[in-house]
This record gives structure tokens, sequence and C-alpha cells, in this order.
């Protein structure tokens, strides 16, 4: 055989059409299973090509975001309000020519400016609103907007990290989300609401019930300022939380007390409440364990259930009340749930902040039961908005992922999160690193408080807690 009988122009002839030869045996075999084997009657009907109908539709998803999209068009957030939170997360100026892109057929809502607003000289800080006043530790918090329930395993461990020193930066308080307490959620050292979810994670016992002990240690800590107790989300009332099976590593099975790479799904709802008259004990009791405020989050489906409650409370009295409601919009986020009840269930915050603030008004019982709104609310906009229709604190999730670099892949329930926010995966956290992203957090929540109160001067009123539903037109 001659040396360079490899380069020679026969063996590569001979290779090509070997190489076609298998190609073309291999699409005939594909073509054959389609055509009688298949199960899937687009194969069967179109066989060989019917396999390029699941790549196009993944880099349609893709290419959509980034090109066929408009502004102001894209769900569940546009590039226009990611650009605008991540704009103040760079800390980069809030300023526009020309015009809005906004279509007046479809604004939702309008602030009734002032005829004369208010000078920045007659503007006044933001009055705090203390929440508990009856616990033995009542917490004043310094911030009307804060961040919402995430769980360490739905976010990453360098995610949280960030955010925890974020919040600390910005004076607000972080909420743990149902899965326990992280070391890294006291990496910053900022205000603490501890979530207790369905499944007790952070504070049960091996068989899953509440342990009085692990709760009297939480509340010890002065990190952890008020207890949340979760009835439900928006984005899957009824259901509770799921964390995928690849994202229980052994730390989080550890801080969850739960088996490692099982799915880690929570009840439906606490065997302690079947009904309102039990919520008010459970309540009672979590607040005489801890002494601190106790309240609930849920979504709502009907105010009446609020009626109900209030009705309740007035029997009881109002020591009896719940130190907060949280509620949660149908439009809120979530770090995994099936799609019929994010699509079908619950009343929009729109519609049930407002009811639910009248229905307190009219029992005479807002006073004692701060409101916090979230679905959504992650603009300065939509935080003002809320604290017109009654809310009296501001909560996001997606908001505070956003500031951090979340780019809405849409693959949190995946554990492939690009960004490192919302991945389990090691070598995909890598790229995050937490100390770039503290000021973020800090500068997202000082532009939302900034403009908020823009919004509220320019209705002539103050400060945002003046603002109320005359300010808000339709
Ligand atoms: C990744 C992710 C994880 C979440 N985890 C929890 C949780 O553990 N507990 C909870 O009550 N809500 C959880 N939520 C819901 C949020 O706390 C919030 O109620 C909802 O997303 C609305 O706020 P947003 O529209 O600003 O995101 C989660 C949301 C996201 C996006």
């Amino acid at each position: 055989m001659p040396d360079n009988f490899f380069l020679s122009l026969d063996f590569l002839s001979t290779l090509f059409v070997f190489l076609l030869g298998c190609i073309a045996l291999a699409l005939i075999l594909l073509f054959l299973s389609d055509r009688f084997y298949s199960k899937n009657a687009i194969r069967r009907n179109y066989p060989i090509l019917a396999w390029l109908r699941p790549l196009t539709t993944e880099l349609g998803e893709f290419y959509r975001r980034y090109i066929a999209f408009a502004d102001r068009e894209e769900l569940p957030f546009s590039r226009a309000m990611r650009g605008w939170v991540k704009e103040a997360a760079d800390g980069e100026k809030d300023t526009r020519g020309f015009g809005t892109k906004i279509s007046f057929t479809e604004r939702p809502f309008y602030f009734r400016n002032a005829a004369i607003p208010l000078n920045q000289d007659e503007a006044e800080d933001t009055p705090l609103l203390t929440i508990g006043p009856f616990c033995q530790h009542s917490y004043t918090p310094p911030s009307f907007f804060n961040m919402s329930a995430m769980s360490f395993g739905s976010l990453s461990a360098p995610a949280i990290e960030a955010l925890s020193m974020g919040t600390e930066l910005a004076g607000c308080w972080l909420n743990t989300g149902e899965g326990g307490l992280a070391p890294y959620h006291l990496k910053g050292n900022p205000d603490i609401v501890f979530e207790i979810g369905t499944a007790k994670y952070g504070v049960r016992d091996k068989d899953g019930n509440l342990c009085e002990d692990k709760l009297r240690e939480l509340a010890a800590l002065p990190q952890i300022k008020m207890f949340e107790l979760k009835l439900s989300q928006g984005a899957k009332p009824g259901k509770g939380g799921v964390l995928p099976a690849g994202k229980v590593t052994e730390e989080i099975a550890k801080i969850r007390n739960i088996p490692q790479g099982e799915d880690s799904i929570s009840p439906n709802r606490h065997d302690e409440v079947a009904n309102i008259v039990q919520l008010l004990d459970f309540i009672e009791y979590l607040r005489n364990i801890t002494g601190k405020p106790v309240g609930f989050k849920t979504a709502l489906g009907d105010p009446d259930w609020i009626k109900e409650l209030c009705e309740e409370i007035t029997a009881r009295g109002e020591q009896s009340a719940p130190d907060f409601i949280t509620i949660d919009g149908a439009e809120g986020g979530t770090g995994a749930s099936p799609m019929t009840l994010m699509d079908h269930s619950a009343m929009s915050i729109r519609k049930a902040l407002p009811q639910t603030a009248e229905i307190l008004e009219k029992y005479d019982l807002k006073g004692r039961i701060p409101l916090i709104a979230s679905g959504k609310l992650v603009s300065a906009g939509d935080a003002a908005w809320a604290m017109a229709a009654g809310a009296d604190y501001v909560v996001s999730a997606r908001g505070f992922m956003f500031s951090i670099g979340c780019i809405m892949a849409m693959k949190c329930h995946t554990d492939k999160c690009p960004s490192g926010v919302a991945t389990n995966d090691p070598d995909r956290q890598k790229a995050f690193i937490p100390n770039d992203k503290k000021e973020k957090v800090q500068n997202y929540v000082t532009r939302i408080r900034e403009q908020a109160a823009t919004i509220a001067h320019s209705c002539g009123v103050p400060h945002v807690r003046a603002l109320n539903a005359s300010h808000i037109g339709k």
C-alpha cells in the first residue's frame, strides 16, 4: 500500500460513497420505522420530515423571544418590563425620548394626577407601619416594597446569597419561601420572613408534623421578624409546593428533612387547618410559640371567604386576627406547577386586592390586619397601584429574580436555568457571582421606592401611603 493511500482520491471517493450509502440506509430504516412501526400519526403520515417539528418548535420559542415579539407583547413579562427592571438594577437613568409605547386602548388603569402636583420639598418620607401590635415582638418594616417567598431549592444557593446581601443593603425583608432556612439566607443579615408551607419544611419532625422545638429555635433568631403561614399561592391554588427530584440535592434534602433525589411535594393544605376556626386557632398557637407576628398567604377565589374570616375575627376579638394577610394574584409566578392551575384558578390581584381591602375596611379591621399584595407587581407603577388599591406592603418574587439576572428562560422547573438563578446544577451556578449582584437588588428596590413616591407626588400627595382608590382611574 502506498504511503499516502489514505489521502488518495480512490480511497476518499470510496469512503464518500460508503458514507452516502450509510446515510441512505439509515434514512430508509427511519422511513420504514416511521411509516410502519410508529405509534405517532404525524410520523406515519410524514416519515422523516416529522422529526423536524420538535426541533423547530423549540427553536421557535427561543427565537420569538429575541426577534419576533414586540417590546410590549411577550408574556408573562414583556421585554420592556424586564428591561425596566434591568435598567433599575444596573442603576441606569430611567429617561426615555419621544413618547410612551403603551397602547391606550389596552391601558388597564392610570393615575389621576393632580392639576397642581407637589414640589420636591413638600414630599415626605413614607410613614412606617407596625405589624403585629399584640405580639411580644412586633415588627416595623423599614420598606413598603419587599421580597416575596422563594425557597432555597427553587432558587440556587448563590442566588439566595445575593438576595440576602441585596435585601440587607436595600433595607427590605426577604421571605424564605416554603423550603426552610438555609445558611445562605443569613449571609447578608437582612430582616427575614419565615414561611411555613404545608410540608412544614425547616420546622418539621421526621414524620412531617410541626416540631415546636424547631419553631422556637427559629423564633429565637433576631433576623426572623415574622412567620407567614402559606395556605396557597396564585400560580397553584389548592396544590402544594413542588420541587422536582432533579433539584433535591443532599443539602436541600437535609434542610427540608426529606429524602434526596425524590420529588419534594407538599400536601395541598395544612393538616391543622380545615376551616376558618382552625386557621385562627393555628395562627394563635404559632404566635404564642414564636412571640412574633404571624399572618397567612393565600390566592383568593371568592372574596366572601374574607367576609367569613372577618366575622369570625369580630366574634373572637381583634387580638385573634392574623397579623397580616398576603394576597397573591393568579398572575403570580412559581418554581414549578401545573399549567391548568396557573391558567385557570384564582382571582387576579387587580380584583382580589381592592375587594379584600374593601371588606377589611367594612369590618373595621384594615388597621389591625396589614395587607401585603403580590402578582406581577414588579414595576414602580404597579407597586404604586397596589398601594392605592389598598395594600400596606407590596412584595415581588420575579422582580427580584430579574434584578439578579434572570432572563425569563422559563426553565425553573428543569434545573437548566441558564443564568444560574433557579438551578441547583453546580456547573450552571458557577457563573453566578453573588457579590456582583447584591447592589443590583439594592438599586432595584431603591428605584421602586423613588418612582412610586414620584407617582404619589404627581397625584398631589406627599408619600406612597397616602395614595388611595380615588387616585386610580380606569
Ligand atoms: C421561583 C419561584 C419560587 C417561588 N417559591 C414560592 C414559595 O416557596 N412559597 C410561596 O408562597 N410562593 C412562592 N413563589 C410565589 C411568589 O412568592 C409570589 O407569590 C408570586 O410569584 C407573585 O410575585 P411575582 O409576580 O412578583 O413573581 C415562588 C415564585 C417563584 C417565581
